[in-house]
C-alpha cells in the first residue's frame, strides 16, 4: 500500500480541518495515511522515500510580512537540511485574501520543498476563509489521481 505523510501547521484548527479532509480522500483512495500536527513533525521525515507523496500545509500570519503558523516555523528552517530530491511534495494552507500575502505561506513552502530538489504535485491550494469540503477533496482527489498515474 502506498504511504502518504501529511504535516500541518494550524493555530485556529481551518488547516487542520483541511488536512483532515485531505486525508479522508487518500485513505478513500487506499493510501497508509499518517497525519501529523506540524508540532509533533520534523522536516527529516519530508524526505522519507517510503512515501509516495508528502503534502505540507501551513496557515499565513503576519501583516507586513509573510509568517508561516508557529508550529511549522522549526520544520521550515530545518528543510534546509532535508534533500527532497525525488520526493513528491503538494501544498496546501488556508488564509485569509484580505491581507496582502494571500496563503504567503504556502508560496514559501513550495518555494523551499522546490529548492531543496522536492517536484510539486499540482497547483497548491490555496483557501480563503474556512475549508470548504467538496473544494478540498476535489484537489485532494486530483492530487491522488497526479501521484497514482
Ligand atoms: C494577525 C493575523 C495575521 C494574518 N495574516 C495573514 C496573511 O498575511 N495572509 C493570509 O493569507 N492570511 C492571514 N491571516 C489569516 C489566517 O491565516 C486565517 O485565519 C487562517 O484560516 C488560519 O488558519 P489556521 O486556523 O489553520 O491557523 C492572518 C490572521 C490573523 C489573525
Amino acid at each position: 500500500m502506498s504511504k502518504v505523510l501529511i504535516v500541518y501547521g494550524s493555530t485556529t484548527g481551518n488547516t487542520e480541518t483541511t488536512a483532515e479532509y485531505i486525508a479522508s480522500v487518500f485513505s478513500d483512495r487506499g493510501f497508509d495515511v499518517t497525519l501529523k500536527d506540524a508540532a509533533n513533525a520534523s522536516a527529516s521525515e519530508f524526505g522519507n522515500g517510503e512515501n509516495a507523496l508528502t503534502l505540507l500545509g501551513s496557515s499565513t500570519w503576519g501583516d507586513d510580512e509573510i509568517e508561516l503558523q508557529d508550529d511549522f516555523v522549526p520544520l521550515f528552517d530545518d528543510m534546509d537540511n532535508v534533500d527532497l530530491s525525488g520526493r513528491k511534495v503538494a501544498v496546501f494552507g488556508c488564509g485569509d485574501s484580505s491581507y496582502t500575502y494571500f496563503c504567503g505561506a504556502v508560496d514559501a513552502i513550495e518555494e523551499k520543498a522546490e529548492k531543496q530538489g522536492a517536484s510539486l504535485v499540482g497547483d497548491s491550494l490555496k483557501i480563503d476563509g474556512d475549508p470548504d469540503r467538496d473544494e478540498v477533496c476535489a484537489w485532494a482527489g486530483k492530487v491522488a489521481d497526479a501521484v497514482q498515474a
